[in-house]
């Protein structure tokens, strides 16, 4: 028997709308026995004994017309939103999506702060997943003062510096809250693939000439992020600065293009410009097509279950198990070695078995 996490979510974009179904998704194949090996997509069925369906969504926030107010399991399917509808019958989890912070909510005494505040206590959330259009540090800050006053874990999606916030992040600890961040490093993303092949040219012994990023999409992270990428680009260099390339010779481009007809996925092209023995070149081309928004919820199901474990673990602050899936975690990846990161799941683990 696990306990299920009592999940708040601010932003109801595409992510929800896949990390929600896809729960559901699982949820059917658990109930159909289908065993840990066999769950598709999974590396961890449980962390901190927590299933990848263990999840109760109890409250919700956005400022789109089209889902304030509205029972959160339509909302998750408003357009804009245009992750596909999956194959499965999604559950009432019985509210609507309350109206989330605006630019004049940044102070805590203001009334929609309040309102938060007040919303996460009621609903007895253990989990605040921050999953807003990148580019507003001023809601990161506030909806992440808000969990903190409550007691809420945080979880930061967006590439804006929450977690590595030095003062914010000294303050969760010092409350013994969890706070997880920042950005999260998609399933099999452009980050990951091309770190691991720029990593594979300087272990085979090339040097690096030249390389590019270029990502293009249909959904609204990429609409926005054709204006607002700047937070993002850096994400995005810091995820392949993890494993020491030599970023000055990189250029990422997080939106290339908004072309609505590729809708959820997104396509990025990699260019990595080598050169080997004499000086000769070598050059690697590569795209790769993903449902963009199943990349996302595929690493956010391990955040908040790391970000849930700790909270009742006792555990404040940055969590270690956390790095892998982030692209800029706090301290950045050197600073933590894989067995650091093992030794992170295994003290969450040990804490929920006792
Ligand atoms: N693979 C991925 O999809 C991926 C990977 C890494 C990071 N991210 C980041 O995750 C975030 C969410 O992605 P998404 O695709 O769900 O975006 P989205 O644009 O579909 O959803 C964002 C939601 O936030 C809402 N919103 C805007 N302002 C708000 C406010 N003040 N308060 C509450 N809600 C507000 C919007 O109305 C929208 O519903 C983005 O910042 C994105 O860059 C996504």
């Amino acid at each position: 028997m696990t306990r299920h996490i009592k999940l708040a979510v601010a932003g109801v974009g595409n992510n929800i709308s896949a990390l929600f179904q896809g729960a559901e998704f699982y949820r059917n194949l658990r109930e159909r026995g289908i065993a840990d090996q066999d769950l598709p997509g999974i590396k961890r069925p449980r962390i901190a004994g927590i299933e990848v369906s263990d999840i109760d969504f109890v409250a919700a926030f956005d400022v789109h017309p089209n889902k304030v107010g509205v029972k959160f399991r339509e909302a998750v399917l408003a357009p804009p939103n245009n992750y596909p509808r999956l194959d499965v019958e999604l559950p009432d989890p019985g509210f609507a999506v309350e109206l989330g912070l605006t630019p004049d909510d940044i102070d805590p005494s203001s009334e929609g702060f309040r309102r938060l505040v007040a919303t996460l206590r009621d609903t007895g959330a253990e989990v605040l997943l921050y999953s807003l259009p990148t580019g507003l540090q001023w809601a990161a800050t506030a909806y992440a003062r808000a969990a903190l006053e409550t007691g809420v874990a945080f979880v930061n999606c967006t590439p804006e510096l929450v977690a590595r916030s030095p003062e914010l992040l000294a303050e969760f600890e010092a409350a013994g809250v969890p706070m997880i961040g920042d950005d999260l490093a998609s399933h099999l993303g452009a980050s990951v693939v091309h770190r691991a092949l720029l990593h594979l040219l300087t272990e085979r012994g090339l040097s690096l000439a030249s390389s590019y990023q270029l990502n293009l999409g249909g959904n609204e992270d990429f609409r926005n992020l054709r204006e607002k990428g700047g937070s993002k680009r850096q994400s995005k260099l810091n995820a392949l600065a993890q494993e020491g390339v030599d970023t000055s010779k990189v250029e990422v481009i997080p939106s290339a293009g908004f072309v609505a007809h590729l809708a959820d996925h997104k396509v990025a092209m990699l260019n990595i410009e080598g050169l080997g023995w004499a000086g000769t070149p070598i050059s690697l081309d590569l795209k790769l097509k993903v449902q963009d928004s199943s990349n996302a919820a595929g690493v956010i199901i391990d955040l908040i279950r790391i970000a849930a474990g700790a909270r009742r673990a006792g555990l404040g602050g940055f969590s270690a198990a956390a790095v892998r899936v982030l692209k800029s975690p706090v301290g950045g990846h050197p600073s933590y070695t894989a067995e650091d990161i093992e030794a992170g799941y295994r003290e969450l683990d040990s804490a929920a078995a006792r």
